[in-house]
């Protein structure tokens, strides 16, 4: 049997509509555009902002998140396409599985996961570096021997721990407070860019994009793999340095593509999945670029907080109660952002488990819960040890170089399907197929190839563990090996359901 399979779009809808439970489709184009916003916003802009501007671009990490924005703008038509064509949770995995074929389907898989927990692993810890710095400005000193930064990340195992529970109990009621929280963030975010600007000093704009300089931080495994390619002197700074940045920031706008996984629940997914997608990407844009022009026009770059940036420059101006506001702000909105990339997470592996390329039994719903318990707690288990035991700063890039491939073989598949299939109906089309979904897969090339050497060396052993379980049970376990019907499993999880 060829690595190579593919599951046809019709059995894959099959199985979705088998299914006994089927999903309730309740979700509007507006509903979907909040659910991607309240993913999209979250560690990046809060946190990473402040990392990529001090030590890449400056004041020009505003031009890395224009770069970025427009890297996932591709990728998101890409996106909408697929997800107007075939209207089934899973995202990119369920996609490539009908078209690349089952070794591209489990590739993807993996990097989802990859994208997913360990985003959730980074955003749980962004989570815990703004709630030791609201703490502090209640007047609260939280131990640093188990805060953010420390051996063990404490407030980040226990966020996890709480979310997790949630999540696995059912997420009726959290699903509604997701709104509000949603709300709550976009006004921070917009309460940073107003109160903000009136402290802007433009000289602190200047220059807007800081000379290439040698970078310690970009020197030996830190390199991004670009340089060394090209030969260029490892530097920050300068355009190489915008580039480098956008590699980074990327991270910021993780989640355009988790509005994907609700496809099964949209009311209307082929007309409001690439609204929901494209719209919350634009809105996300253009308030990150005015946050970032506001945080580095308030404070110096060589100033900026690499840890909560956008509380600290309002500490900076002497706006202490305006920081206290923005942190409590954080770390309502970041919540948010973990709990849903978890669920994400859950929703992969629970489509891989249909699938059988993971263990059947791992994906059955329990018949109290109505969810995933068992993958929930596995997911969550190791999103709590990832997110307390890893030092902070390590894991970005890894997600970014995970949701980058799978971009760039979503972007890939568009033509291919196109070829292939060009009966299917498409409510969404990418405009100037092929060019436009090449032009996107290029564009994930090169920022991940500005990603650091140790970011690939880390992916490369990932990929190795993903191949070895693929080559050893995967391959063999499949329903399209073994000629097994589909949905095996009962039902579909409760919790997107009753959402
Ligand atoms: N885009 C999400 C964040 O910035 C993952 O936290």
């Amino acid at each position: 049997m060829s690595i190579f399979r593919t599951k046809s779009i019709e059995a894959s809808m099959a199985s979705s509509q088998e299914a006994e439970h089927q999903l309730k489709k309740s979700l509007s184009a507006l509903d979907l555009t909040v659910f991607g916003i309240g993913v999209i916003i979250g560690a990046g802009i809060f946190t990473l902002t402040g990392r990529a501007a001090r030590d890449y671009a400056g004041p020009s990490i505003a031009l890395s998140f224009i770069v970025g924005a427009i890297v996932c703008g591709l990728a998101a038509m890409c996106y909408a396409e697929f997800a107007s064509t075939v209207p089934i949770s899973g995202s990119a995995y369920t996609f490539s599985y009908a078209t690349l074929g089952e070794i591209i389907a489990w590739i993807i898989g993996w990097d989802l996961l990859l994208e997913l927990m360990l985003g959730a692993s980074v955003v749980a810890q962004g989570w815990s570096q703004y709630l030791v710095t609201l703490l502090k400005q209640l007047g609260i000193v939280w131990p640093d021997s188990v805060g953010p930064g420390s051996h063990f990340d404490l407030p980040a195992f226990l966020l996890v721990v709480a979310l997790t529970l949630l999540v696995a109990k059912g997420i009726k009621e959290s699903m509604r407070v997701n709104l509000v929280l949603v709300g709550v963030k976009l006004f921070i975010v917009l309460f940073v860019i107003i109160a903000g600007i009136s402290y802007v000093n433009t000289a602190n704009w200047s220059p807007f994009i800081p000379p290439s300089q040698p970078g310690a931080t970009s020197e030996g495994l830190a390199t991004p793999l670009i340089q060394v390619l090209t030969g260029s002197t490892p530097a920050s700074f300068g355009v190489l340095g915008i580039m480098a940045g956008a590699a980074v920031v990327f991270f910021a706008y993780i989640g355009f593509d988790v509005v994907a996984t609700t496809a099964e629940e949209a009311k209307n997914p082929q007309r409001d999945l690439p609204r929901g997608i494209i719209g919350s990407l634009i809105i996300c844009t253009i308030l990150y670029v005015a946050t970032t022009l506001v945080i580095t026009g308030m404070v110096n770059y060589k100033d900026v907080d690499p840890k909560a940036a956008l509380a600290t420059a309002f500490t900076t101006v002497g706006q202490d109660g305006f920081a206290t506001l923005v942190s409590a702000g954080a770390v309502a909105g970041l919540t948010t952002v973990v709990m849903t990339l978890m669920i994400g997470a859950t929703r992969v592996t629970f489509a891989m488990s249909r699938d059988n390329l993971i263990p059947e039994k791992l994906g059955r719903t329990n018949p109290k819960t109505g969810t995933p318990v068992r993958l929930t707690l596995i997911i969550g288990s190791v999103v709590a040890l990832i997110a307390s035991l890893t030092p902070i700063g390590k894991l970005e890039e890894m997600v970014n170089i995970g949701t980058l491939t799978a971009f760039m073989l979503v972007s890939i598949a568009i033509p291919i399907l196109r070829k292939r299939r060009p009966d299917l109906k498409r409510s969404f089309k990418v405009p100037g197929n092929p060019i436009v979904p090449w032009l996107s897969a290029l564009a994930c090339f090169y920022l991940v190839l500005n990603l650091s050497i140790e970011t690939w060396i880390r992916f490369v052993v990932w990929m190795a563990i993903g191949f070895i379980i693929y080559f050893t049970y995967s391959r063999h376990h499949s329903k399209l090996a073994t000629g097994e019907p589909e949905a095996g499993i009962e039902g579909t999880p409760q919790m997107i359901r009753d959402r």
